[in-house]
């Protein structure tokens, strides 16, 4: 079949988006109010973008009513994020906290979400998150207009807590024990542990 997206209402792409663009890692992403409400939320349009800056980047696109989504708001506002992973431990907490709270509510809070305190920025990690990076904002790109449009959110990594209990006895992270999820389509997510090699060509 050949879909042609210039012809697909934006709720239909992105579900074609989402159910082949897989797997997806989680960005739990935690921000703060500059009253000092923190929030929590997952986005699994999240990569990787240099390390020279070290930077990452997620997407928080508008709700369906074309607003901007609490975290957008906060790092607006206060320039600083954490990007916290999730192991397969945290997968229901990670789930819960997509609800959608009014501005100002915190997931942390609603939810029984243990927080830490960050190295250098103010908004709070997950303290159980095997790895979080804390980040200052870079830049946002927006993309489209309305709903579903997008937010691509850059952010500078400044420093990452690593648990120890994830790393291996080389000293560099066990994949294996790090249990990091993925996002599929629809409801689904994947675990890490099914992997396999490939000899690198010169
Ligand atoms: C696994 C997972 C991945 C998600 N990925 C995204 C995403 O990439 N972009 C997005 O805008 N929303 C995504 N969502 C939905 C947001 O988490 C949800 O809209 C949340 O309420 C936003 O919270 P906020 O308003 O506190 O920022 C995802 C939800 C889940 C459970």
């Amino acid at each position: 079949m050949l879909l042609d997206f210039s012809q697909l209402r934006p709720r239909d792409a992105y579900g074609w988006m989402i159910s082949t663009i897989m797997p997806r890692p989680i960005a739990w992403v935690s921000t703060i109010a500059p009253d000092g409400k923190t929030n929590l939320a997952p986005f699994s349009f999240f990569q990787g973008v240099t390390a020279n800056p070290p930077t990452l980047m997620f997407v928080p696109v508008n709700t369906r009513d074309g607003t901007k989504k609490d975290t957008v708001r906060n790092i607006e506002a206060v320039g600083e994020f954490v990007v916290n992973l999730v192991s397969f431990a945290l997968a229901e907490q990670m789930n819960a906290s997509a609800a959608l709270l009014p501005y100002g509510e915190s997931e942390f809070e609603k939810f029984g979400i243990i927080a830490a305190p960050s190295a250098r920025i103010r908004p709070p990690r997950v303290a159980a998150a095997p790895v979080a990076f804390e980040c200052t904002l870079e830049r946002i790109v927006h993309i489209g207009e309305g709903p579903l449009a997008a937010n691509v959110i850059f952010g500078r990594i400044l420093l990452a807590h690593v648990g120890d209990d994830v790393l291996g006895a080389d000293g560099r992270p066990d994949a294996a024990k790090l249990d990091l999820i993925g996002r599929m389509g629809g409801e689904a997510y994947t675990r890490t542990r099914e992997r396999f090699d490939v000899e690198r060509p010169d």
